[in-house]
């Protein structure tokens, strides 16, 4: 009985002092992968014209800026519930005070902090694609926008969080940026500019970088076996929508058959509401040229 007593408090102490390893080794190599500076190239901003600069707190709900920064972009604590520990989408209007415009530029297109490290779950990747004229409009936007509100906390990561680190759940945003290079959607003709800078963009974001479904990888965070949502589709289905199915599933988020969807009807009626007819129209159109058969070159 006694041996049997000492032999489980060896197994016991054992099995604690590999779990402790385990962990320590999981914080090394994830605080490894965090603390790695990246490169920044020198950001090429312009003088936003008034108009385009009236017009960024629409682009920022359509690029879901306020989703994530929350409203007036003043702060929001991310993942608290998913076990992950909590990441903070910051409180631009007080942090931007302490940033230059190119720093502010490099964090939203090459993803990388002022220090050079890489930013998580701020979809830079897909920001990458924005024109130089829409970030210097959303920048110059930002820095009038009051600052107030909660000051800014650090992200806090837990051993699963870091551990979605490790696997590219959580992907670095840096590391991503070829593969958004590499995968734009074709952009077929210049009379389709409109439609194909919303959908690279904007559906982008879930659909895929070439919008060709949007399993993995991610921009944001691959949620898979935290939080299984269905993947969003090739976006090759917008073909057979007509003009107003199209408009009313972007506006209202009901698709043909009076079909209630998950998040894509959470996102139309949030955001995708506030594309213009134009736009709309535009997309539309690009999608319908997309995924018409084209003769190879
Ligand atoms: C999916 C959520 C999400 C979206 C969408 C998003 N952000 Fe972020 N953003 C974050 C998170 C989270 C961080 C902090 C990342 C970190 O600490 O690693 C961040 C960081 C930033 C930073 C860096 C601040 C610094 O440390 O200098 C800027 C600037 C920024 N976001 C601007 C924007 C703008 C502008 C948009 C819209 C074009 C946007 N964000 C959209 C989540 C998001
Ligand atoms: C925040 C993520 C997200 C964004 C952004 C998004 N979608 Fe979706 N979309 C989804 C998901 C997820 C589905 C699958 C249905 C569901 O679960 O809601 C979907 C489904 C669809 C469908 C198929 C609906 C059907 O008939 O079943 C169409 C068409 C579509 N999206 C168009 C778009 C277009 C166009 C854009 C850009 C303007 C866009 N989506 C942006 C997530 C998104």
């Amino acid at each position: 009985m006694r041996r049997w007593i000492r032999w489980s408090a060896y197994t016991a102490a054992t099995v604690l002092t590999l779990a402790l390893a385990a962990a320590a080794a999981i914080t090394i190599a994830s605080q490894h992968l965090l603390a790695r500076k990246y490169p920044v190239r020198p950001e090429r901003l312009v003088r936003a014209p008034a108009p385009a600069v009236a017009d960024a707190p629409r682009q920022a709900r359509l690029l879901g800026c306020l989703s994530c920064h929350g409203d007036g972009l003043r702060g929001n604590r991310m993942f608290d519930e998913a076990g992950l520990g909590f990441i903070v989408a910051p409180n631009l209007p007080r942090l931007i005070r302490k940033r230059s415009d190119q720093q502010i530029a490099a964090a939203i297109r090459q993803g990388v902090g002022p220090d050079g490290r890489p930013l998580l779950v701020m979809p830079s990747a897909l920001f990458s694609r924005l024109t130089d004229a829409q970030v210097s409009a959303l920048i110059a936007w930002m820095r009038g926008l009051p600052a107030g509100g909660a000051p800014n906390l650090q992200r806090r990561l837990s051993l699963l969080g870091r551990i979605t680190v490790l696997n590219g759940d959580m992907p670095r945003q840096p590391e991503l940026l070829p593969l958004y290079r590499e995968r734009m959607p074709p952009d077929l003709s210049p009379e389709h500019a409109p439609g194909h800078y919303i959908a690279a963009t904007v559906c982008a974001e879930c659909h895929g970088p070439d919008l060709s479904g949007g399993d993995r990888p991610h921009a944001d965070f691959n949620s898979s076996w935290i939080n299984p949502t269905p993947p969003a589709p090739d976006l090759a289905i917008a073909a057979a929508y007509d003009l107003a199915a199209f408009t009313r599933l972007m506006r209202t988020g009901v698709a043909p058959g009076e079909r209630r969807l998950g998040m894509m009807s959470e996102v139309a009626r949030d955001d995708l509401r506030l594309l213009t007819d134009a736009e709309i129209d535009a997309l539309h159109r690009y999608l319908q040229a997309r995924a018409a058969p084209r003769a190879d070159p």
